[in-house]
């Protein structure tokens, strides 16, 4: 079993400290580094959040680094009402020990990818400010990523930010057309299939009987998310959105995948921040990217559950 090697570009964030979790207990991939970019909680609360969660996997490693703390053009906006006050829920995790690196997440991401060509991958799963900047600045970086794994968007489901877009690309949609035009290989991972991959109350109880610190702070974090989608959209569940964009990584089974012309709405108004495939190619565009739009959602939500399980005796 050849071991993928990552990046993981992140705003913990709920289910983005359960993607760290999930990497750390999936010997098929190896987590290279965390960059971390404004999105669920400001940048400076997500450094915080993702120390602290790898510092509860016992876990000090893997180098975290600062990244961009407001999108590219648009004001900062965050999810507090979606990830609570501190981005991770009703969890409350010690201040954490260690400390971010010096290098900026765009430099890491650089330095990381361009001294492995061919052999790194990037799974983002926050707004794609980190991803573009990289892209702008080091453009070599097209070439030598070896995919880019993309939690964001939502092709024929309905956004969960406004009624058109998803919160990741709402967030930062020029970032996002950067990198949907950049040359770079990637694959969407939308609201479509991300929203079929609910963990439950059920899901829960079997964490709950464990009584460890990491099976109390799923349980704890999600609870909160949870709470949230059944009162504001009547999902549920946790939808595991940024778990599922690891899992296009080393799970790729799972999920059909469709080579598309895919495309962001990056103008001011209802649109603004919509993703959406050209399936009929009106435009007689070449296909830019590649969209999960199928999913066995049980399986995974199985794979995820066993793997948090087995992390959290
Ligand atoms: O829309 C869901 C995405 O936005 C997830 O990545 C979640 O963590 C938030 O960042
Ligand atoms: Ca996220």
């Amino acid at each position: 079993m050849k071991t993928e090697r990552f990046i993981l570009d992140t705003d913990p964030g709920i289910d983005d400290a359960l993607t760290i979790l999930y990497a750390l207990a999936s010997p098929e991939v190896k987590m290279e580094a965390i960059t971390v970019v404004n999105g669920n909680c400001p940048m400076e609360q997500g450094v915080i959040n993702a120390l602290s969660v790898l510092e509860l996997a016992k876990t000090t490693q893997i180098p975290v680094a600062k990244g961009m703390d407001k999108p590219l053009l648009l004001p900062v906006i965050n999810a507090e009402v979606t990830h609570g006050k501190n981005g991770l829920g009703y969890a409350e995790l010690p201040a954490p020990e260690t400390k971010p690196v010096e290098k900026h997440a765009v430099e890491l991401i650089r330095d990381i990818v361009l001294q492995n060509s061919g052999e790194i991958n990037i799974v983002a799963i926050g707004p794609l400010t980190n991803i573009a900047m990289a892209i702008r600045l080091y453009p070599q970086i097209v070439q030598a990523v070896k995919h880019i794994y993309i939690m964001g968007g939502a092709i024929n489901h309905c956004g969960n930010m406004t009624p058109q877009a998803e919160f990741n690309i709402y967030c930062d949609p020029h970032a996002a057309s950067i990198v949907f035009h950049s040359g770079v290989p990637f694959t969407l991972v939308p609201l479509d299939v991300t929203y079929q991959t609910l963990m439950t109350e059920k899901d829960l109880q079997k964490l709950a009987e464990l009584k460890t610190p990491i099976s109390d702070f799923i349980i704890k974090a999600s609870r909160y998310v949870m709470e949230y989608l059944s009162e504001s959209q009547e999902v549920m569940g946790c939808a595991l959105n940024d778990p599922l964009a690891l899992a296009a990584l080393f799970q790729k089974d799972l999920m059909k995948v469709s080579h598309l012309v895919i495309d962001v709405d990056t103008n001011a108004g209802v649109s603004m921040g919509k993703t959406f495939a050209d399936f009929y190619n009106y435009d007689h565009k070449s296909a830019n990217g590649y969209a999960a739009l199928e999913v066995c959602a049980q399986d995974f939500v199985d794979h995820f559950m066993k793997r948090m399980i087995q992390l959290s005796q």
